[in-house]
């Protein structure tokens, strides 16, 4: 298909909607994307012809649901090269993650000389699951900083990891900076420095814009959601090295993720239904499927080239404003490449009075800490206003946007 803006656009019922009496302007899409219509078709069809329960019907219905479901899964580990036992599919990116901490950080920190690494950019799901897993063991959380730039140090990787680090779990992009960190360099670094060392890489901002290779990254799980890439929201993602999801204890029990129940007893379920007790989000995940299609069929590539367009554009129009603070670079260096997502703040005017007026104007943006409160903490601000992209937004939006914050620095000024 070739990227036609036009015909992208109409292919989102939303954005043609208004907010405030203004045609909406959607910015937010690092809180979550919108959903084409092939998607929301998808899900109707689902629930109005073949609405079943998976794997444990004989019915029809219930072959024609499982199937579905099952396709979708296949067409992951198609696109990032895995086989299918390796896609867990859970309730959201924060599951994927707690998953695997709960269930193999309690199995592998038992030393209490251990560590895990993560960085100060993460945002709270790879922080706060760490901090409870502390409630029941003792280990050492080690933080990767971040510069002035929001570039990862990763110079000082053999500061933090040493023998006794047991994890490094860090994010692929920044849902504040919008920078995009090298993941494989990362990785690389750190296995020269523990070749035992599990690495997690959450990639819930940095895969709706760009398809990788599992084996080529060479993380151990990698995980994020259905809904930042115009899927439905309630799907996680969980891709994971076979060997430690079969050594793994399941994290939930019930329904499907059994093999034999005794009294006493349970044996568990082949991969990946060890991980996916209960009905799962049966219509979701079948709904996802469509999305991934409709993003195929457009091509990363041409997603990537046209955000990059769109990211120089926002950048470029919004350095011109004398009265914006920027976070994180806005420089394209050998070290980070920048999605089209950027953290500001209007001079002398609270994050969240500027996006209650850009609301007003009909766009949408975040404001707030994002879920990152150590990068607030550290930079000193209690919040910034983030401006979101995605492949359907345009440089006329952009255009609007920069006149409503020149329009609300007129009001505070
Ligand atoms: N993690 C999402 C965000 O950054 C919700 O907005």
């Amino acid at each position: 298909m070739a990227f036609d803006i036009e015909t992208i656009r109409k292919q989102f019922p939303i954005l043609n909607t208004s907010v405030n009496g203004r045609q909406l302007i959607y910015f937010d899409n690092a809180a979550t994307t919108q959903k084409p219509k092939v998607m929301i078709d998808t899900l109707v069809d689902f629930y109005s012809n073949y609405n079943a329960n998976i794997h444990r019907g004989i019915h029809s219905l219930a072959n024609k649901a499982t199937e579905a479901y099952e396709k979708t899964r296949q067409l992951i580990a198609q696109i990032y090269k895995v086989k299918p036992q390796q896609i867990i599919f859970t309730k959201n990116d924060t599951e994927s993650i707690n998953l695997i901490i709960q269930s193999l950080g309690k199995q592998i920190l038992k030393n209490k000389k251990s560590n895990i690494v993560i960085t100060e950019v993460e945002h709270h799901s790879n922080i706060v699951p760490w901090h409870l897993l502390r409630h029941e063991i003792d280990f050492e959380i080690r933080y990767l900083e971040f510069d002035e730039n929001g570039i990862l140090e990763t110079d000082s990787l053999s500061r933090v990891i040493d023998r006794d680090t047991q994890f490094l779990s860090f994010t692929w992009a920044s849902n504040t900076f919008g920078l995009i960190y090298d993941a494989k360099k990362i990785i690389r670094i750190a296995r020269q420095l523990n070749p035992n060392i599990i690495v997690l890489v959450d990639a819930a901002q940095y895969v709706p814009h760009s398809i990788f290779d599992f084996q080529e990254i060479d993380a151990d799980f990698i995980t994020f959601s259905a809904h930042k890439m115009c899927g439905p929201t309630g799907v996680g993602i969980l891709i994971g090295k076979k060997n430690l999801l079969e050594q793994m204890q399941p994290f939930l029990g019930g329904g499907d993720m059994i093999k034999e129940v005794s009294k006493y007893r349970t044996t568990f379920n082949d991969l990946p239904y060890k991980f996916e007790a209960g009905t799962p989000n049966i219509a979701d995940v079948i709904a996802f499927g469509a999305s991934l299609r409709y993003l195929l069929e457009i091509g990363f590539e041409n997603i990537q080239a046209y955000e990059q367009e769109l990211a120089q554009y926002l950048i470029d129009k919004i350095q011109e404003l004398d009265f914006v603070d920027i976070y994180g670079t806005t420089h394209d260096t050998s070290r980070v490449i920048k999605l089209p997502i950027l953290s500001f703040n209007v001079r002398g005017v609270h994050a969240h009075d500027v996006g209650h007026l850009l609301d007003e104007d009909g766009i949408a943006v975040r404001a707030g800490h994002h879920c990152t409160q150590l990068i607030m903490q550290k930079l000193r601000i209690p919040a910034t206003v983030r401006a979101s992209l995605y492949f359907y937004n345009t440089k006329s939006e952009i255009d609007a946007f920069i006149h409503s914050l020149k329009k609300i620095y007129d009001i505070f000024k």
